[in-house]
């Protein structure tokens, strides 16, 4: 069996609500993420690589901060990089990074948000990113992952969660549980440095938060009806624990990870 396709699944940046879902995920992780560039002390002459970049704000965040460097942002679809004005030291290109390279030691900083998860292999193309790598460079790699859904005091709340992870698995190869391989991975490829932080996703006290998670289980919802994951009732009991004010869950963590090409 050939391995799904990105662009086929339910995330796709053609879909419907996609575009809202990706501006509400960089909401709410963009200031980790930053931070942890600001930790690593990016610095204003850095070649950098926004791999799956999206919606492109970490990218335009990283070309603000690099004006004498130069940032490239990569996706399979850059309509979306492209929709408003691009800064003249960011490339945007469309770009595989399952099989598209960069020059070997040419990056200061290779990052990757909630895109290696999604990926047939994650640990090889860790490797492949990390060759982009000069000495000395580093890689910040950032995915999520879920607590086990049977801890959960909202059973229904987290079998939606549970089958959207199946669902997901089945359209794009998503495996969640990459996330917490991450800083074996980054010491396996011969990284040193390697770090880790963890933002936890509270569901039901955040207006953003469960504006994100309604765009996910609103796209979800005809692909979990067709495979007959879940039923559009199960959805709809599920979903309404977000109009619940006594409802507090979290839904998953975004794992960041970084580590250094040895000098
Ligand atoms: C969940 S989105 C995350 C976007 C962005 N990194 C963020 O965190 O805001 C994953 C992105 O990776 C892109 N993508 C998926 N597979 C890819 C591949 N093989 N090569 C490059 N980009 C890919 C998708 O098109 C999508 O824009």
């Amino acid at each position: 069996m050939s391995d799904p396709v990105y662009q086929d699944g339910v995330l796709a940046h053609g879909t419907r609500g996609e575009r809202e879902r990706l501006r509400l995920l960089e909401q709410l992780n963009d200031p980790a993420t930053v931070a942890v560039f600001e930790q690593l002390g990016v610095a204003a002459d850095w070649h950098c690589v926004e791999a799956g970049a999206g919606h492109g704000s970490i990218a335009r965040w990283l070309a603000a901060r690099c004006p004498d460097g130069r940032v490239t942002a990569t996706d399979l679809d850059t309509a979306l990089l492209e929709a408003s004005p691009v800064p003249a030291n960011l490339t945007v290109a469309r770009h595989d990074v399952t099989r598209d390279d960069f020059p070997a030691g040419s990056q200061d900083l290779v990052h990757a948000r909630a895109l290696l998860g999604h990926l047939p292999d994650p640990e090889l193309a860790l490797d492949r990113m990390a060759g982009w790598l000069r000495p000395g460079g580093w890689i910040v790699v950032e995915d999520p992952t879920y607590l086990p859904a049977a801890a959960s005091p909202y059973p229904r709340f987290a079998e939606l969660l549970e089958a959207c992870q199946q669902l997901l698995a089945r359209t794009h190869g998503t495996d969640h549980s990459w996330a917490r391989r991450i800083p074996a991975a980054m010491a396996r490829a011969g990284l040193t440095d390697v770090g880790m932080t963890i933002r936890v996703a509270v569901c039901g006290t955040d207006d953003t938060e469960d504006a994100f998670w309604r765009r996910c289980f609103a796209q979800a919802t005809p692909g979990l009806i067709a495979t007959g994951l879940m039923t559009a009732e199960q959805i709809t009991a599920a979903v309404a624990h977000l109009d619940d004010p006594a409802f507090t869950d979290t839904a998953w963590m975004m794992v960041s990870c970084w580590g250094r090409r040895p000098a």
